[in-house]
Formats: C-alpha cells, sequence, structure tokens
C-alpha cells in the first residue's frame, strides 16, 4: 500500500518502511551496545581478579627450602624459569626467555652463565647482561616462600633492567 500524504510505503499497521528500518537500527544499536557493556564488565571483573586474588594455577611449588642447596642453579622447565640460590641463601626465579627475541636460554655451569642458543646474548646468574644483542637483564618471577615450601607466582613476571639487591627473595 501506498500512503500519498507521506510518501512512503506501509508495509504493515500504519507502520511505514522508513519507520521500519528506523526501528531495527535503533534494536541492532542496543545489542550492540549491551554486548559492549557485558565485555566490558567481563574484562574488568576478570581484571580485579587477577589483582585482587592469587591464581593458584599460577603458583607453582619448586620445593623445601633445606633441600635448595645455596649457591646453585635449578633449571625448572615446565615452569619455564630457572631458581637461583645466592651463597647468601637469597632467591631468584629468572624468566628463562631472552630479552632480545625470546628464546630459550641455557645454564653453563662451567662458564656460570646463561647462554642464548639464537644470538649468543649471555647473563650472569642475577640475570644481568653479560653480552649483547639482549637489551635488559633477564625477567623475574615472584617467589614465594610459605611453611619450609619454596613457590614461584608465574602470573607476576617483573621486567628490569638490571639487578637489584631488592630482586632477592629470603625465607
Ligand atoms: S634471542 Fe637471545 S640473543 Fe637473540
Amino acid at each position: 500500500m501506498f500512503n500519498r500524504n507521506k510518501k512512503e510505503a506501509i508495509i504493515s499497521d500504519g507502520i511505514t518502511r522508513r519507520s521500519f528500518f528506523k526501528r531495527i537500527w535503533i534494536w541492532l544499536g542496543v545489542v550492540a551496545g549491551l554486548e559492549f557493556v557485558g565485555l566490558s564488565l567481563s574484562f574488568l571483573f576478570s581484571g580485579k581478579r587477577r589483582v585482587g586474588t592469587k591464581d593458584l594455577n599460577q603458583v607453582k611449588v619448586i620445593g623445601r627450602l633445606e633441600d635448595i642447596r645455596p649457591g646453585s642453579v635449578y633449571p625448572y622447565r615446565s615452569g619455564q624459569l630457572y631458581l637461583v640460590r645466592m651463597a647468601d641463601g637469597g632467591f631468584l626465579a629468572l624468566s628463562l626467555k631472552c630479552t632480545h627475541l625470546g628464546c630459550s636460554i641455557s645454564w653453563n655451569e662451567d662458564d656460570e652463565k646463561f647462554i642464548c642458543p639464537c644470538h649468543s646474548s649471555e647473563f650472569d646468574k642475577y640475570g644481568d647482561v653479560l653480552s649483547p644483542p639482549a637489551p635488559h637483564a633477564l625477567d623475574i618471577y615472584e617467589v614465594i616462600i610459605e611453611e619450609g615450601m619454596l613457590k614461584v607466582d608465574l602470573g607476576k613476571k617483573v621486567k628490569r633492567k638490571k639487578f637489584e639487591k631488592t630482586d632477592l627473595t629470603y625465607g
């Protein structure tokens, strides 16, 4: 049917084609808006959960304190880190990802340094760069000592320029 006064096609019960499409666009806008609000809330909520509580899936038990000798370096491959216990008893959990392009470093016991197989960057046991192209020290993870057990929180990775004494954790 055609409404000559308004010069628009009436498709049903007085609804013109223009108003019909206008309503569809409004509903699509409402749906898109609700999806946006829902996604924003879920993003904010998941962020709060990570910050406010400890994600137990990310905390890995390494072992008992007394079993970890001072002056030693232990690979913990499944956790993607090296655990270093300094001679004074301090702990450092080093990411094994080279800070150049992310290859996995290896500990060389004889030379007491980490070596990257990709472009030969070298790091000392504190994670500091001995030779480039690695641009900065190895990242570290938070070390947790609870009831005589040593744990590492893989959810808390810290980037750093170079080693500082405060990077060490003591039992
Ligand atoms: S990725 Fe390690 S030196 Fe390039």
